[in-house]
């Protein structure tokens, strides 16, 4: 790329003044040997102010059900609040249809890891905890995050698990920062984990999103052999460990083909978060 062409980021600069020294900074590490990321995970600017609206609806989404969520309410009431509240602020559903799902949100209580079907059949009850996962498309782009709720009185091991899970992917967020790698984020989170006791689903991951709902890299969470990508500002991924009380092990619902659940029956906690990579540090576009 010629300097003083636009840049290939769509920024509308020239390229000199835009993405010219974060490629020869990515080539240097590319040369020794390092995962370097690929244009396409690089967001501009404007793509990022994209995925920040997005984002700041995908959160609001989540205060609504926050504001709502009770005892003796289905999960399929909560699919309602998520798909209702999405529309009235712009925005769509991403789960909706995404690959054959068939409801607008992800709800998964106590023993179910993760992409839990809502139902009127799953009445939430006392002492329960959920995972409730709210993807958003807003003006083209994507956004993904997901918070715990308890419900009314939970016991205190429970809670624990649902505190340390929260602070696995605070910890995560802080170990990100430019021309660091990933694996400095997986080892944050997993030493949380394992200090508190608990384990991390090995074979579920956080992944690159913003144009798409999930894009390149499969992001992963137990304690790395490698150091893994090179976090370069403007990449865009989520951060979304499941956190087990017990084993890590899995398995997934063969008559819906979509829940997953711990193999020993114990609860598994999870948050997420949609965060960026910036020139000094990280920013949270979603939580
Ligand atoms: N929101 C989930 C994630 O964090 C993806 C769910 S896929 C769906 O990546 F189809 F189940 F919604
Ligand atoms: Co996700």
């Amino acid at each position: 790329m010629n300097r003083n062409d636009l840049c290939w980021c769509g920024s509308g600069l020239k390229y000199k003044k835009c993405h010219a020294a974060i490629d020869e900074r990515i080539a240097r590490y590319a040369h020794e040997g390092c995962d370097v990321p690929i244009r396409e995970m690089l967001k501009s600017r404007a793509q990022i102010d994209g995925i920040r609206e997005s984002g700041k609806r995908n959160a609001a989404v989540l205060d609504e059900v926050a504001a709502r969520i009770r005892p003796g309410m289905t999960t399929a009431e909560i699919d309602r609040i998520v798909d209702e509240t999405t529309r009235k602020l712009g925005g769509v559903p991403a789960p909706l249809g995404y690959q054959g799902f068939p409801k607008s949100v992800c709800t998964s209580v106590n023993d179910q890891v993760c992409h839990g079907i809502p139902s009127e059949e799953d009445v939430l009850e006392e002492g329960d905890i959920v995972n409730v996962d709210v993807s958003t498309i807003f003006g083209g782009f994507y956004s993904d995050s997901s918070r715990m709720f308890l419900i009314g009185q939970v016991d205190p091991e429970a809670r624990r698990l649902v505190e340390v899970a929260r602070e696995c992917v605070q910890r995560g967020c802080e170990a990100v920062k430019p021309w660091g790698f990933l694996s400095d984020m997986a080892r944050a989170v997993s030493r949380c984990a394992e200090e508190n006791g608990y384990s991390i689903v090995r074979e579920i991951g956080g992944h690159g999103v913003g144009v798409e709902f999930h894009e390149d890299p499969w992001v992963g969470y137990t304690e790395p052999a490698e150091q893994g990508l090179l976090l370069v500002p403007g990449f865009v991924f989520t951060i979304e460990p499941m956190v087990n009380m017990g084993d890590p092990d899995i398995f997934c619902d063969s008559d819906n083909g979509w829940t997953i659940y711990t193999d020993d029956g114990l609860p598994s906690a999870q948050w997420e978060v949609t965060i960026a990579v910036t020139d000094n540090g990280y920013e949270i576009l979603a939580w």
